[in-house]
């Protein structure tokens, strides 16, 4: 495991491109590889989770080319998913993987998969798609129902009307995604916005689709129709940049080319109500297009207030949970968190994860069942060491609360921020 210290650093300054975005990364080779026509997709992002994705599409009969920073991908259609390697498919630590692919594989009547992971993978519940998916037909078993190693038997499918008992973008695309080989029309919705990159890709693919607030409805198709998808650079990356640059006293960041669909940006917006400095074209809420907006974002250090958290904005910032609790501790103020059970069904149990972190390097923090308090001081943190529990976002969320506090953090499995951000502690080094 990789200890790394993190000491308390000077002003943070100039400018940096985030790594591309992972969501969009898994979605375009997916749908790259349910494609009959080779698809191009400019900016894929080179980390451990979207290279599981392309081994496990190119055991499945897709051609793959990675050369000069452009990927092109010769898919199968999107009916022809083949067993090449026997049927076993590693997801790595994805998660994304884990609840997408089988949207598509358990429509592959003939087949036959098993899809298991690392150790944070067979925590991660796989029910939440086996439920929906065996409703529309669907041949799955999973160990105790829920768990990995989950297994698929192609059947034929039938569209359904689903109701998400939580807003996951993850669950929300599988179910889209089986809807496309499907008979009839499948029919999502949920209680509150989650990501829409699939939404978004299936607009772009022109496949009979429609939006309507939180309700979306795709029919069965024959064929995909796609040419090229650039992705954005990762808000979510960004947001451990930022964050720094808010923290660390006269910092001023340029984070260039990031992603701004306002399905990924609520940490942004969260932080500005706490008072951070954060300028640049955030999409409006509410907006959809097939286009996914990118721009600039120029980041500056500010005093920061507290700010409560509620069900509604969780899914929109819910991989930068993390980063409230720390900027909550460096704030005046209690900044509560809500209705973020989901944060448990992570690459770690989040809520316990940051807690204990950030406890650890001084932060006065209580868990809730859905979330957590921090009673913010105004004053920035001690320090000490944090454990990344094998979680990329626990362990630069360390790496940024050493920038800030007053005598460093020694962050214990730094190695995981290579799962999104493989250029994570040279991008961090350039900036300080
Ligand atoms: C993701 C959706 C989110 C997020 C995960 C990536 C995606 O999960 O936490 O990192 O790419 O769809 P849920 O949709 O399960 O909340």
């Amino acid at each position: 495991m990789t200890v790394r210290r993190f000491d308390p650093s000077g002003p943070l300054r100039g400018s940096f491109f985030p790594p591309a975005d992972k969501s969009i990364s898994h979605r375009a080779a997916l749908f790259g590889a349910m494609t009959d026509q080779p698809i191009f997709i400019h900016n894929y992002l080179d980390s451990a989770d979207t290279q599981s994705t392309l081994a496990a599409l190119l055991s499945l009969g897709a051609g793959i080319d990675e050369s000069g920073g452009q990927l092109s991908i010769r898919g199968v259609g999107l009916r022809g998913a083949l067993e090449a390697t026997g049927g076993h498919i590693d997801v790595g630590n994805s998660g994304t993987l884990l609840r997408l692919l089988p949207g598509w594989l358990a429509g592959q009547p003939g087949g036959q998969w098993s899809l298991d992971g690392d150790a944070s993978i067979r925590r991660r519940p796989v029910d939440r798609v086996v439920e929906p998916l065996r409703r529309m037909g669907a041949n799955m078993t999973a160990r105790d129902d829920s768990f990995t190693p989950l297994v698929v038997t192609g059947a034929e499918l039938r569209g359904i009307e689903y109701h998400l008992p939580v807003p996951s973008a993850q669950v929300k695309s599988c179910v889209l995604i089986a809807g496309l080989v499907a008979k009839g029309s499948t029919t999502v919705s949920e209680a509150s916005n989650s990501r829409d990159h699939t939404e978004r890709i299936l607009r772009k693919a022109r496949v009979p689709f429609e939006r309507d607030g939180l309700t979306m409805t795709v029919s069965e198709v024959d064929e995909l129709e796609i040419d090229e998808i650039t992705v954005p650079g990762d808000p979510s990356s960004a947001a451990f940049m930022a964050a720094a640059a808010c923290l660390v006293p006269n910092s001023r960041v340029l984070i260039e080319g990031v992603g701004l669909n306002w399905t990924r940006t609520g940490f942004f917006r969260i932080a500005q109500r706490m008072g951070a400095v954060i300028v640049g074209d955030l999409e409006p809420p509410g907006t959809f297009s097939e286009e996914e907006p990118v721009g600039d974002l120029d980041v500056a250090s500010g005093s920061l207030e507290a700010t409560e958290v509620g069900a509604e904005e969780v899914p929109l910032a819910i991989d930068e949970l993390t980063l409230v609790a720390l900027l909550g501790a460096f704030a005046e103020g209690d900044t509560v968190v809500r209705g973020a059970a989901e944060m448990r069904h992570k690459e770690s149990d989040r809520i316990e994860g940051v807690v204990t972190g950030l406890r650890a390097l001084g932060a006065d923090i209580e868990a809730l069942p859905d979330g957590f308090v921090v009673h913010g001081t105004g004053e920035p943190l001690r320090g000490g060491t944090i454990n990344s529990l094998g979680d990329h976002r626990l362990a630069m969320l360390g790496a940024v609360a050493g920038l800030a506090s007053r005598e460093g953090v020694e962050v214990v499995g730094m190695e995981a921020a290579a799962i999104s951000y493989p250029g994570f502690e040279q991008d961090l080094a350039a900036l300080v």
